[in-house]
């Protein structure tokens, strides 16, 4: 019996990275076996890709390859065995981003996007993808009062409006997998949400 693959997306300091304990322990109460993994990283050569990606500047064709290469060796190290076992796979961001990212934020062409992603993985998507939406301002409040900024963080807010165009874009071109999260809310409102999105897949 295949698992399930659900995916958090959202611009820094949106909250993804708040809900996806609360999902964890969700679906492990239901008897899900649940494996938490994030990208870019998820395998010991992709953690080393996500350093270099979060820390140097390079050129935007190489980052989206270095995405999709981070990508490639967690689909085959993590997602797709995990998956394959029966187990639910988290993943703390995947393609999408590099749309919102490298194409909205960046300008690379959405095309060069779409043909890694036909390379990449053309057979596996996500069963659900939880966007985390929110204004940028709020985004960059929740940023600001926790941690030191890292080479996208450090973005200025024309190009997170991009990023967010892009990823609503995106929401609105696979309705079937995407579920919208309005994140000006409190966490325990969202989490109600989260419980609700959660119990249909179940
Ligand atoms: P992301 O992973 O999307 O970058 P985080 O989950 O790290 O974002 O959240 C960024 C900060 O905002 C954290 O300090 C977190 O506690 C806080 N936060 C997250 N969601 C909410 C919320 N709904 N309301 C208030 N603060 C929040
Ligand atoms: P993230 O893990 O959300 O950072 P943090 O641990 O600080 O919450 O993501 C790291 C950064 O990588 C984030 O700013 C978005 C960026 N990113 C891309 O630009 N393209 C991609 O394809 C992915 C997966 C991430």
């Amino acid at each position: 019996m295949q698992g399930k693959f659900i995916t958090f997306e959202g611009i820094d300091g949106a909250g993804k990275s708040t809900h996806i304990g609360f999902v964890t322990d969700f679906l492990v109460a239901r008897g899900k076996n649940v494996v938490a993994s994030r990208e870019p990283g998820g395998t010991p050569l992709g953690e080393k890709l996500r350093d270099h990606l979060l820390h140097e500047q390079m050129h935007l064709e190489t980052e989206a390859l270095l995405m999709f290469a981070s990508r490639r060796e967690h689909i085959a190290q993590v997602i797709a065995p995990n998956l394959a076992e029966g187990n639910w796979v988290l993943s703390d961001r995947f393609t999408d981003a590099s749309f919102a990212y490298q194409s909205g934020g960046r300008g690379l062409a959405r095309g060069k996007l779409e043909a890694l992603e036909a390379w990449v993985h053309h057979d596996l998507q996500p069963d659900l993808t939880l966007l985390f939406d929110v204004p940028l301002e709020v985004a960059r409040q929740r940023l600001n009062a926790t941690r030191t900024l890292d080479k996208f963080e450090r973005e200025q807010s024309d190009f997170f409006a991009r990023c967010r165009a892009e990823y609503l874009r995106r929401a609105a071109q696979f309705p079937e997998r995407f579920a919208v999260i309005d994140s000006t809310r409190s966490i325990a409102e969202i989490q109600a949400e989260l419980g609700q999105v959660l119990e249909k897949l179940l």
